[in-house]
């Protein structure tokens, strides 16, 4: 089957997901309603813009990264798309490198087979954007005004390996806390970088065998390392899959010391998990919090043809749960917060690692493609939460808190998210996280489509 028919069957490449093909720059957007005077700094996200039509079978973590921004300064706001330019898109341009689906290839001198695209997660560190790809890659510097690329991160030449998407910036310490873990090798690796970019900490932890983590629990001392029942298959990748679950094989979580040392692991009931809404230590516990997958109720729709699988793998369903571990009995236990179905969390970023009551999630409808239709606020502490929802027909991305300067109240902010329609118009929309129901304060008319992607995040004062 030719390239171009194949992609008619991709869900990940028409509608919302459809890449655009322009880097725009606008300046004084208009505005419904009224950004707030004291909003001051950027929301970016991050996700796949494929650069050229895929030619083989495309997986939609592989479209080369693309970064949307808005920033907001005394009640006006601007905006701005690029590129992620990574290794690879810089050497390669639009050529067809081989995605995620395809057999992998001996690359000498790689730490992955596949075109690392950077497409995944951002953080703010040391000034700079760092943009971070979900099968642990190069992370690339990106400049926080501009987004122009700065160049693929080494920290100076001392970062040994790369940086997984959500590794975890500390906001009180300043400190880059990253893991990285790798298709092959029964290992996982953890370190640390300064707030002026220093590797200061970096070491190697054994597993049992390969994994495929998506996420990791930040803590005041620790790092939490998700060895999971989900691990990459070649073999699955013949049935147009590319992960596998191993049913029998139960859920640890690793509670690293983040000045280095040996793991403590506690086991848990069989789960997957994609994304942690945060973690904190409460005493003896060490208290992780995230969205734990249920099943979605679907099944493999035949009208995506080879990506009916892959479809459905990519509609994530998933509850919040919260997991307590005692480090000095090694006593774990689980408790489920709600049965609401919700993904994507967010928390203050400023208390990443330290307790929080409240987090922000995105709802779906119950279509196999991932359409956000709103967002929940959770009271982490008594499971009650409030809706946000877009307009019909209205869909957004994750969101990021952007925190009232000065403010003591966790809750005192803004939501900021994308929200797209079927039409291709885009806007930034702007929710006091306080009136969480309500309209939006500003709704900022954006110059183009902003196509559905993964991950957001608040830099403030950028
Ligand atoms: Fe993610």
């Amino acid at each position: 089957m030719a390239g171009n028919a194949l992609n008619n069957f991709n869900p990940y490449l028409h509608g919302l997901y459809a890449p655009v093909r322009e880097e725009v720059s606008a300046d004084d957007l208009s505005v419904v309603g009224e950004i707030p005077r004291d909003l001051h700094g950027a929301y970016f996200r991050n996700g796949p813009n494929p650069a050229s039509p895929p030619k083989g079978m495309h997986h939609w973590f592989d479209g080369d990264g693309m970064i949307h921004g808005v920033w907001f300064e005394n009640g006006k706001a601007r905006y701005r798309n690029r590129y992620v330019g990574t290794q690879d898109l810089r050497a390669n341009g639009a050529a067809d490198m081989p995605g995620i689906f395809e057999p992998s290839k001996d690359a000498p001198g790689r730490k992955v087979n596949y075109r690392d695209t950077a497409n995944t997660d951002l953080v703010y560190h040391n000034g700079k954007l760092l943009a971070l790809w979900y099968i642990s890659g190069q992370p690339v510097a990106v400049d926080a005004q501009t987004l122009e690329t700065i160049r693929t991160e080494t920290f100076g030449g001392k970062l040994p390996r790369n940086i997984s998407a959500h590794s975890k910036v500390d906001q009180v310490t300043g400190e880059l806390v990253f893991f990285d873990y790798a298709l092959y090798e029964p290992k996982m690796w953890t370190g640390n970088v300064s707030r002026d970019g220093v590797l200061t900490q970096f070491q190697e932890i054994d597993l049992p065998g390969p994994r495929l983590p998506h996420d990791m629990g930040l803590t005041e001392n620790y790092v939490i390392l998700h060895d999971l029942p989900v691990i990459f298959s070649e073999a699955a990748i013949r049935n147009r899959m590319w992960q596998i679950h191993v049913a029998d094989q139960p859920t640890r979580f690793g509670v690293v010391p983040r000045k280095g040392g040996a793991p403590k692991w506690f086991e848990f009931p069989t789960c997957y998990i994609y994304h942690v809404i945060n973690a904190w230590e409460e005493g003896d516990e060490v208290v992780m919090a995230a969205c734990k997958m249920v099943p979605n109720g679907l099944k493999p729709d035949p009208k995506y043809g080879p990506y009916a699988a892959m479809a459905d793998v990519l509609a994530l369903r998933a509850q919040p749960f919260r997991w307590r571990m005692n480090m000095k009995t090694g006593e774990g236990c689980e408790e489920q917060i709600d049965d609401a179905v919700s993904e994507f969390p967010v928390v203050n970023t400023d208390m990443t690692g330290r307790k929080t009551k409240f987090s922000y999630h995105v709802l779906f409808d119950n279509c196999i493609e991932q359409r956000f239709t709103g967002l929940l606020k959770y009271d982490l502490e008594t499971g009650a939460s409030e809706r946000h929802e877009f307009p019909q027909g209205v869909y957004g991305s994750e969101p990021a808190f952007a925190p009232q300067e000065g403010s003591a109240a966790e809750d005192d902010g803004w939501l900021v998210t994308f929200t797209a329609d079927k039409y291709g118009n885009s806007e930034a929309h702007v929710i006091d996280a306080r009136n969480f129901a309500a309209p939006p304060v500003a709704r900022v008319k954006l110059p183009q489509r902003v196509p559905a992607g993964f991950h957001g995040v608040w830099a403030q004062g950028a």
